[in-house]
């Protein structure tokens, strides 16, 4: 008779929570703004992805459509029908989005990489912002204004902005993307800020400097495009970001793994996650994090570094890989995930007594007993120590 109450009382204690969290929602939940993934007219189209794009995230970056090469191949002549097929679909499904990117020395047309004079770059650069900015004026989250203006030794790319225009293309892209859109938040991105040495130094010199000039930059973003086995500064280097006073936020997240990629390194891969997904949710500056993908056969990290693979959350076949429970655990942290009693002793029993007087709805249980012992539970309720809680 008593163990049937005990696992009656837990049945209840489960039913209040067995609905379904998706990253995004735990992250809200968290006081995190959002967990994203990148969307293109490639992964609209495929099932796979996009029921689990869907379900799971809540901002968006256009992974290639938006970028100057395809939005305006020719001078004047811009092509939005790919960019607002994503933007379609993310009003269509009630998600937000991260625009990407406006200058940046890849993915740059002929035209413009051509360009030998001051006043016409000037004035490329204003008419490419005004047009793109201004399509999607009071529709985009943050836009990347610019992207990777650094070398790995921290001193500035030669693209031809920089060559022609100085540091000072930023202030320009910055100003002109402001007077676009004044209600979006704009961000400076990069990748190899994850561990110390010149470029994160630089990054922070650079933004100090935009911040003396009035320039409005509202975020960094670290893309935090990993290699497994190198991710231990990833916490200490974003706070670092943060330091700044701006917002951060995880704009590209994968974790590579070196050929040949076995268990051992997936669930080495797993903790890596966890640690990555922790060093935003315990840094009050960091809003979100982005994914760069969902399944590792969709990853761009093959065809680009091809010593590397499995980099993402969902394997080919769009099944959980383990690294997907390290997101989740990350972000379950602090969460009951389930109760279990040991009807034999008292202390249960008081703790059990404890439950009852929170719990309502007594009526609705047997009918869901099987299906109990799998879901999580009893995050609101204030259990004592830990030890009558784990994973069923
Ligand atoms: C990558 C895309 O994922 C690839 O499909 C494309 O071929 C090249 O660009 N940093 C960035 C992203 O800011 O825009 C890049 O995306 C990856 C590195």
């Amino acid at each position: 008779m008593k163990s049937s109450i005990t696992t009656l009382s837990l049945m209840v204690v489960c039913l209040a929570e067995a609905s379904y969290a998706s990253f995004n929602e735990q992250m809200a939940a968290k006081g995190k703004l959002y967990f994203g993934n990148i969307v293109d007219t490639n992964t609209i189209v495929e099932n796979g992805a996009v029921e689990i794009l869907k379900t799971e995230f809540g901002m968006f970056t256009p992974e290639y459509s938006w970028k100057w090469a395809f939005i305006q191949p020719n001078q004047g002549e811009f092509k939005f029908e790919d960019s607002d097929k994503v933007m379609e679909w993310a009003a269509e499904n009630g998600k937000q989005i991260r625009g990407h990117t406006l200058v940046w020395h890849q993915n740059i047309p002929g035209w413009v990489d051509a360009i030998a004079d001051q006043a016409t770059l000037t004035q490329v650069v204003r008419d490419h912002i005004n047009t793109v900015v201004g399509r999607y004026q009071g529709r985009v989250y943050a836009w990347d204004v610019v992207n990777e203006v650094f070398n790995d030794d921290g001193t500035f790319r030669a693209s031809v902005f920089y060559r022609l225009l100085g540091e000072e293309f930023i202030d320009l892209a910055f100003q002109t993307a402001q007077a676009a859109d004044p209600k979006a938040k704009l961000y400076i991105n990069e990748y190899g800020m994850d561990y110390a040495g010149p470029k994160i130094d630089a990054m922070l010199a650079l933004v100090s400097r935009l911040q003396s000039r009035n320039v409005p930059i509202h975020g960094i973003g670290s893309q935090t495009h990993l290699t497994s086995g190198r991710v231990d500064e990833v916490p200490a280097q974003l706070k670092r970001l943060a330091s700044t006073g701006l917002e951060v936020a995880i704009t590209e997240l994968d974790i590579r793994v070196k050929r040949p990629v076995d268990d051992e390194k997936l669930a080495q891969q797993k903790q890596e996650y966890e640690l990555v997904t922790r060093a935003c949710l315990d840094l009050p500056s960091c809003v979100g994090i982005t994914m760069w993908g969902v399944s590792d056969k969709d990853s761009w990290i093959p065809s680009t570094l091809p010593d590397f693979d499995a980099p993402l959350l969902w394997d080919s076949g769009f099944g959980r890989k383990v690294a997907y429970q390290g997101v989740d655990e990350a972000l379950q942290r602090g969460v009951i995930r389930s109760v279990i009693f040991d009807p034999g002793t008292d202390q249960s029993r008081s703790h059990h007594a404890q439950l009852m007087s929170h719990v309502p709805h007594h009526g609705r249980i047997n009918a869901l007993l099987p299906s109990l012992r799998s879901v999580p539970c009893a995050r609101s309720l204030p259990l004592p120590s830990s030890s009558h809680c784990r994973i069923v």
